[in-house]
């Protein structure tokens, strides 16, 4: 690896944030550690960073090519991702197309059901307070971003919502929803930061309608690693799958 670890500047539930010796270039770690039910459920699933480094390049390399400005540089190696270094806006931004998950257990949605138009929900991304969704009037009055980014942020997500559906039903995986995050880069643009994974996405097999994501490990099921590695399996080009060894 030509990049090397520099300090450690943030541990998250999931990955770890290195400096490097570029001040505006991170590595971006992804570990095995995964967490639901805001980390009340816990393990540590071999492999689980490795192959959520190699779906989340391959995912951003597929919005970059859509025109979206995203973190992501190199995967220097399996797990480790050379990413831009981004000022992180509190927001956990989650776009719907299928309801599922809180979003039925809050509302009168019927899950499964498909909605005409993506649904964009933002949550105060905040351990602390667990997380609540907000409104535009309260992210602005809490300093997140103004009404222009918020509404910036809005149409970036539809943008890379697009891109999105769009590979993945190619490689017949559904996408009912996902959750991103964003933050600024050092010219102040808003970048799409953090990860795109079995982690943070519900990804449905088209064919034989299996959840190929983390619902397995909140369901207590087994076979979370195999679901992550069927993922990586039917999105990635030959190429690839043979240079990180994956069948
Ligand atoms: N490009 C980036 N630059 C700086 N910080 C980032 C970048 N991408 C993601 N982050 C932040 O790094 C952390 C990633 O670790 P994660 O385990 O997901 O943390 P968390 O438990 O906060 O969700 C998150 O807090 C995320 O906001
Ligand atoms: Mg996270």
């Amino acid at each position: 690896m030509s990049v090397k670890l520099g300090k450690l500047i943030y541990t998250g539930k999931a990955k770890d944030v290195y400096e490097t010796d570029n001040p505006q270039q991170v590595i971006v770690k992804f570990r095995d550690d995964i967490t639901a039910g805001d980390g009340a459920k816990k393990d540590n699933l071999q492999l689980k960073g490795y192959y959520n480094s190699i779906i989340s390049s391959k995912l951003f390399e597929v919005v970059e090519a859509a025109g979206v400005k995203t973190q992501y540089i190199e995967l220097l190696e399996p797990g480790n991702m050379l990413s831009h270094k981004l000022d992180m806006i509190p927001l956990e931004v989650i776009v719907r197309n299928i309801a599922a998950g809180s979003l039925v257990r809050r509302f009168p949605f019927e899950e499964g059901q498909t909605f005409e138009q993506p649904l964009i929900q933002m949550d105060y991304k905040s351990d602390e307070y667990k997380d609540p969704m907000l409104n535009d009037d309260i992210a602005i009055a809490l300093g997140i971003a103004t009404a222009e980014e918020l509404q910036e942020i809005r149409e970036i997500s539809i943008q890379i919502n697009r891109a999105l559906i769009d590979f993945l039903e190619s490689k017949g995986i559904m996408l009912p929803d996902f959750k991103i995050e964003f933050g600024y880069d050092s010219e102040k643009n808003i970048v799409l930061g953090d990860e795109i994974s079995p982690d943070t996405c519900r990804y449905w097999d088209m064919e034989t309608k299996d959840v190929l994501d983390k619902d397995l490990f909140r369901k207590g099921e087994s076979g979370v690693v195999d679901a992550y590695q069927k993922v990586a399996s039917m999105i990635l080009e030959e190429e690839d799958k043979e240079k990180w060894g994956i069948d």
